[in-house]
């Protein structure tokens, strides 16, 4: 109790706002102004005016708000919070492949470095990968960075050919197995099974849904029953707002490690101490700023 109300002493003084990632322990989401998706997170970054944003969550998401947000100080509580997809693939390799497939498109997701983005020609997230790819001409190729399993969710869902990076989320790719699939349904024959496109193709052809977290955050008002293939930090959350109900896990295993790593006591030390700002280099921040801006203005 100490420590959240220095928290808020902190954020009061320092005119400073808490962003955290759906993933965040529930203590951090607690504590925060604003909750949501990469995709929300990124939208409540570049219009917020404020002098300091905490950014709970993942290095990519701090950078992401950062370029949105130049005119704020962004924080991120722990400095080797990443996310392993994101170094999947770099600027060097991705110019290496974009030589190959001249006047190809480059969709990337926003789980890259800023130097992928600014490489890139327009980001997506997990909620609107379908809708960006819809958006580039039926002539044009369209290379995808880096996951493997967004990309082909998205080019099943638009029937379009891409080239498609091979990276992928570990917590996603390792956390779900059929044999997770059958003991669940058979344990729990009434429940849906909501998956993050996250997931391997085999996941996702079983699941009665797919969708982003906040996706999964707003179906679960509606639903009583409910499996989810994700983060189990999405479905604690949705536990302790919803008790009544009966939301799972396809998996325990399906943790993530660096979402796991920010404490309240990384939150009070961030601000603080000001500590862990993420600064990008102007070059690359003005390019990845176009391939980020081109996708919020669909
Ligand atoms: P969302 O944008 O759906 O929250 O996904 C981010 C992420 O890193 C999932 O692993
Ligand atoms: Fe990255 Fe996967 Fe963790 Fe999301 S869950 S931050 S994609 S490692």
């Amino acid at each position: 109790m100490e420590i959240i109300s220095e928290i808020k002493r902190l954020k009061a003084e320092k005119n400073a706002l808490i962003l955290a990632h759906n993933y965040q322990d529930i203590s951090i989401l607690e504590v925060a102004d604003f909750t949501g998706d990469s995709l929300q997170l990124s939208i409540r970054a570049r219009e917020v005016e404020t002098g300091i944003i905490v950014f709970c969550g993942v290095r990519f998401m701090a950078e992401t708000a950062a370029v949105l947000n130049p005119r704020a100080k962004v924080l991120l509580p722990v400095a080797d919070a990443g996310c392993p997809m994101a170094d999947m693939i770099t600027a060097e390799e991705l110019r290496v492949l974009k030589s190959k497939y001249p006047g190809a498109v480059v969709v990337c997701y926003v789980n890259s470095t800023l130097e992928v983005k600014a490489e890139s020609d327009i980001c997506c997230t997990s909620s609107n990968a379908v809708r960006v790819i819809r958006s580039i001409p039926p002539d044009q190729q369209i290379i995808f960075v880096p996951d493997q399993n967004l990309g082909s969710w998205a080019a099943l869902q638009t029937g379009r050919e891409m080239i498609i990076h091979s990276g992928y989320c570990v917590v996603h790719q390792w956390g779900f197995t059929l044999g997770d699939v059958k003991r669940m349904r058979d344990k729990y024959p009434e429940h849906k099974l909501i998956a993050h496109p996250e997931c391997t193709n085999a996941i996702l052809q079983n699941a009665d849904e797919v969708m982003s977290t906040s996706g999964m955050m707003a179906y679960a008002q509606d639903q009583d029953k409910l499996i989810f293939a994700t983060e189990v930090g999405l479905i604690d959350y949705l536990n302790h707002l919803h008790p009544g109900k009966s939301l799972v896990a396809l998996s325990h295993r399906a943790i993530c490690k660096n979402m796991k790593k920010t404490h309240l006591k990384d939150v009070l030390s961030a601000l603080q101490q000001e500590r862990h700002h993420v600064k990008p280099e102007a070059g690359i921040a003005a390019k990845a700023l176009c391939c980020l801006e081109r996708m919020l203005a669909l």
